[in-house]
């Protein structure tokens, strides 16, 4: 039994800012972001706009190009760090809006990390007998909690320059708000008769380094929100820039590592590696540690920025798309986010 992928999807919300226009809103420069990041824009979700949104887009796509109706689909795995709401979580959400009432849906919390486990389970549902057609879906909109106020000055579309205190809070989360974009990927996979699918995951999470990357607002204050907690900035995530690059640069190669000697393949025999985009010098250290050729390691940072948990489904639909991925490839997915959770996994198109 093994399995497949039928379709894939994606979608990026319209508005898109350029370096350039974070320079607007904050101390920084087109050329540090791009030096330090790959990344020269992103998109943003517009006011109103929810990561359930996204991700309805995304999967009617994928659905589209697998030529299968809503109705067909047996389980929904939905992965986001910034829901519509505290809870639900956007699951039943992105569910309800692709058309598919009564289908299960889980919510899968594993921000940046969240495509292995969604793949790990859907092997899991598909060989025991629970499911065999899936749509996982990962959706982000970051833009809630980026740390400017008049988004239309950003854009250059007229508003308000910001006052002096905006322009010094903005900077202070300046490493942050200059990383990730909003967007949403989808793929619909499907039970097989063929050997295709996982052949092996290599999956790891350490809470010690929750404080890494967090937002400090929630359900241990009383009540859970307060004005004060705004003003003291608890709706922007706190991150540990350097920490997080470092904690990649060491887990992702060891995972990779130990994932394709689960599998009893080689480094080398790995046609593409599928890897979270959260900075593309943290990939490019990935690579070197490897010893893997750039051709094999695919990149979409620059345009779209870091996509949390819709960063690989995206770039999936963009292989697809392009011709890159085939069938028959060995494809090693790699990635690590907020948590800590992290790890790889081996997978036959
Ligand atoms: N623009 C201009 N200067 C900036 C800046 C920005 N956006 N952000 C930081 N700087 C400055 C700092 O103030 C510092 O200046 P100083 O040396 O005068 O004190 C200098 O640049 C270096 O800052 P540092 O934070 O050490 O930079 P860095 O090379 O570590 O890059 C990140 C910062 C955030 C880009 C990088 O650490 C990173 O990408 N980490 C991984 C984060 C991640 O993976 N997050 C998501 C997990 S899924």
């Amino acid at each position: 039994m093994g399995l497949a992928i039928i379709g894939t999807g994606r979608f990026l919300p319209p508005d898109r800012a350029t370096n350039q226009d974070l320079t607007r809103v904050m101390d920084t420069t087109a050329e540090w972001i791009e030096q330090r990041t790959g990344i020269q824009a992103r998109h943003f979700a517009s006011d109103g706009v929810g990561a359930s949104d996204l991700g309805a887009e995304a999967a009617k796509e994928a659905l589209r190009k697998a030529r299968i109706a809503p109705e067909q689909v047996d389980y929904l795995l939905v992965a986001t760090m910034t829901p519509d709401h505290h809870f639900p979580g956007p699951a039943a959400m992105v569910g309800a809006k692709v058309g598919m009432p009564g289908v299960p849906s889980l919510d899968v919390r594993q921000q940046c990390a969240a495509w292995i486990y969604q793949l790990q389970l859907a092997h899991a549902l598909v060989h025991t007998g629970q499911a065999s057609t899936l749509l996982l879906v990962g959706c982000e909109a970051h833009a809630g909690f980026m740390p400017w106020q008049d988004w239309d000055y950003l854009y250059g579309r007229g508003g308000s320059a910001p006052s002096p205190e905006a322009w010094e809070r903005a900077s202070r989360h300046r490493g942050l708000a200059i990383l990730f974009g909003d967007g949403a990927g989808a793929v619909v996979v499907k039970r097989t008769d063929d050997d295709r699918g996982l052949l092996a995951v290599d999956l790891h999470s350490d809470g010690r380094h929750v404080d890494l990357l967090f937002v400090p607002g929630g359900f241990t204050h009383r009540p859970y929100w307060t004005k004060e907690m705004l003003d003291e900035e608890k709706h922007i995530p706190r991150m540990m820039g350097k920490e997080l690059f470092r904690h990649a640069v060491a887990k992702l190669p060891e995972s990779v590592r130990t994932v394709c000697a689960k599998a009893g393949v080689s480094i080398d025999q790995v046609d593409l590696f599928v890897a979270h985009q959260a900075n593309d010098r943290i990939n490019g250290a990935v690579r070197t540690a490897l010893r893997v050729p750039a051709e094999k390691v695919p990149s979409n940072i620059a345009q779209i920025g870091n996509t949390s948990a819709g960063t690989i489904p995206i770039l999936l639909d963009e292989l697809t798309e392009s011709g890159r991925l085939k069938p028959g490839m060995l494809v090693c997915f790699l990635a690590l986010g907020a948590g800590l959770h992290w790890g790889s996994a081996l997978f036959r198109t």
